[in-house]
């Protein structure tokens, strides 16, 4: 386990994209320093498979405290408004208000030669990342400035930064969330709420680890100047770190995570 950020038991933290890949590892990480979870994404079954796991994670540090060990599944679709709504509202009720927004739901930055680019295509990978991103913010944003306080974690990818090995879609859509973040950062600093992005390098979740033969995953991990791909846990500590009060004085950046493949 990495560093022990003490202000995050307690803290009510919501995941999108928490049914697998990062976003399960980011939601395990929380509920080690004691945070109450909710993971959204649209695998029920996965989800309650994640939720049973942080009931479990979270217990040993406080055993039977309040909140502490309190975990939540929820199906919602993050390209869809209203179920983004029903979210929000049961989350508050049964949880509390929300401290921690980490959107992280997104993906399918397979590359396309835009030649053989299609609309549909276009569409659901922009819709998927950058108008779910967007959907998502929107949906938890009121209760945050409400409160005045709290951090929002975005999703891009160096995909986003640098341009080669995805499709332009995805490439568009993860350069969208940036500038998102940032336009964002700047219109609610002043109301107690930080909006920081990660741009992660290639990750090595079950997913990626499944559909990359050896070979291929060893030259890309030779992409990346340290010489590895990243693990979801290295996100996850990224995560910890911008939502926790460590970084308090750190709004509407993008952390790359990346082992030195951006370099800016
Ligand atoms: N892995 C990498 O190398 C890498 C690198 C840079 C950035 N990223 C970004 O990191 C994020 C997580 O990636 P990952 O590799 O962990 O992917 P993953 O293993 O494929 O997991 C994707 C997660 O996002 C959820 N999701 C996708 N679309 C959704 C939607 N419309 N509504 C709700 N949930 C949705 C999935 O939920 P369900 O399966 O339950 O639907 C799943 O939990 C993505 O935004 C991805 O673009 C990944």
């Amino acid at each position: 386990m990495g560093i022990q950020h003490t202000d995050l038991a307690g803290k009510v933290v919501v995941i999108t994209g928490g049914s697998r890949g990062i976003g399960a590892e980011t939601a395990r990480a929380f509920a080690r320093q004691g945070a109450i979870v909710a993971v959204l994404g649209r695998d029920e079954a996965a989800l309650t498979a994640v939720a049973a796991e942080l009931h479990e994670l979270g217990e040993p540090r406080n055993p039977g405290g309040p909140g502490v060990s309190k975990a939540l599944g929820l199906v919602a679709d993050c390209t869809d408004a209203a179920a983004l709504a029903a979210a929000v509202e049961r989350i508050e009720g049964e949880l509390g208000p929300v401290d921690v927004l980490a959107a992280f739901a997104g993906g399918n930055g397979y590359p396309v030669p835009t030649v053989r680019e299609t609309e549909e295509h276009w569409r659901s990978v922009v819709d998927g990342n950058l108008h779910a991103t967007f959907l998502t913010v929107h949906a938890f944003l009121p209760g945050l400035l409400e409160r005045g306080t709290g951090s929002i974690v975005t999703m891009a990818s160096t995909a986003g930064r640098l341009p080669g090995g995805s499709s332009a879609a995805y490439a568009a859509a993860k350069a969208g969330v940036l500038m998102f973040t940032r336009h964002l950062a700047l219109e609610v600093a002043g109301r107690g709420v930080r909006v920081n992005a990660i741009a992660p390098g290639a990750v090595r979740t079950e997913i990626t680890a499944e559909r990359m033969p050896p070979e291929v995953q060893a030259a890309v991990a030779a992409a990346h100047p340290l010489g590895r791909l990243g693990e979801p846990e290295d996100i996850a500590e990224a995560t910890l770190f911008l939502a926790s009060d460590a970084s308090s004085w750190i709004t509407g950046q993008t952390l790359d995570v990346s082992g030195g493949r951006v370099i800016v």
